[in-house]
């Protein structure tokens, strides 16, 4: 059974505001420096996947004239995707304000993006990418809320990735209808969740030893301690692979089919009853 979307609970909060100053601490997860920068990694990918994820889905806006309510939807996981670049754009500045030099690892991000995955691969394989990663993004967007991975965090990130993640699972199956609609064969979803299972987790790594190398006094086998120590503490590239693939290689599968929602719900309605007079505006 397909699952239906209901496009009004999908709704970008354009007022809420994170508070990262100068008195962010380098290593703000009490796991250390392996946690710290495990996230970190991650952070440093969102600006511009979710740039991607959006230009890979406005290609096929036209194709969607006769379907209003996936269009509104479209439009929604637009605005949502635009604010979450926008407050990762502004850590990955603050990281930059304390000292870590990030220049090789984005101009090495920009070039496979733009450069080869933009320039080479076919829409319906970009598209293909795009619904596999909000797959692999919803897998860790429940963790996020389930596990209290951040609850060993500073606050402002914990109520940055908390907020990111619920509206994730919001607009989860937003890409993968549009993919439904436009190129619905098996084979080109599942290349799209290979080559995306690549350039997420092989980029994640790579940023997140980028930012461990600049830890004064870690050397490389400090590195490789810390990173074994991060895994030891919470197994999250492993668990949200594994678990990505497994579901989404199964043909019948949809997004809609993990029941979550009501997850995002709770943590958005929270939000927004904080915020109510900005609700109200937005
Ligand atoms: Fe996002
Ligand atoms: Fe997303």
């Amino acid at each position: 059974m397909v699952p239906i979307i209901d496009p009004a609970r999908i709704r970008p909060r354009p007022h809420l505001k994170f508070h990262f100053d100068a008195s962010f601490p380098r290593i703000w997860h009490h796991g250390g420096p392996g946690s710290t920068h495990l996230w970190n990694g991650l952070n440093m990918l969102f600006p511009q996947g979710e740039r991607f994820f959006v230009r890979s889905v406005n290609h096929y806006l036209d194709q969607l004239e006769d379907a209003p309510a996936l269009r509104a939807q479209v439009k929604a996981f637009f605005a949502q995707e635009g604010k979450h670049a926008r407050e990762h754009q502004a850590y990955i500045e603050l990281l930059e304000s304390q000292g870590y030099d990030l220049s090789g690892f984005i101009a090495v991000y920009q070039r496979l993006v733009w450069g080869f995955i933009d320039k080479y691969s076919p829409p319906p394989l970009r598209l293909a990418m795009t619904a596999a990663l909000e797959h692999f993004t919803a897998v860790m967007s429940e963790n996020t809320l389930t596990l209290g991975v951040f609850a060993d965090g500073h606050p402002a990130m914990r109520q940055l990735i908390e907020w990111h993640a619920a509206e994730e699972i919001e607009h989860k199956a937003v890409a993968f209808e549009v993919l439904r609609k436009v190129a619905p064969g098996y084979a080109v979803r599942t290349a799209g969740l290979f080559a995306g299972a690549l350039s997420l987790f092989g980029l994640w790594f790579f940023a997140t030893v980028t930012l461990l190398r600049q830890e004064p006094g870690l050397g490389w086998g400090g590195l490789l301690r810390e990173l074994w120590r991060a895994h030891r503490k919470d197994p999250v590239l492993v668990r949200v692979l594994w678990r990505g693939v497994k579901e989404y290689l199964r043909p019948s599968f949809h997004p809609l089919q993990n029941d979550n929602l009501h997850l995002a719900r709770a943590h958005l309605a929270a939000i927004d009853a904080a915020a109510p007079a900005a609700v109200e505006a937005a």
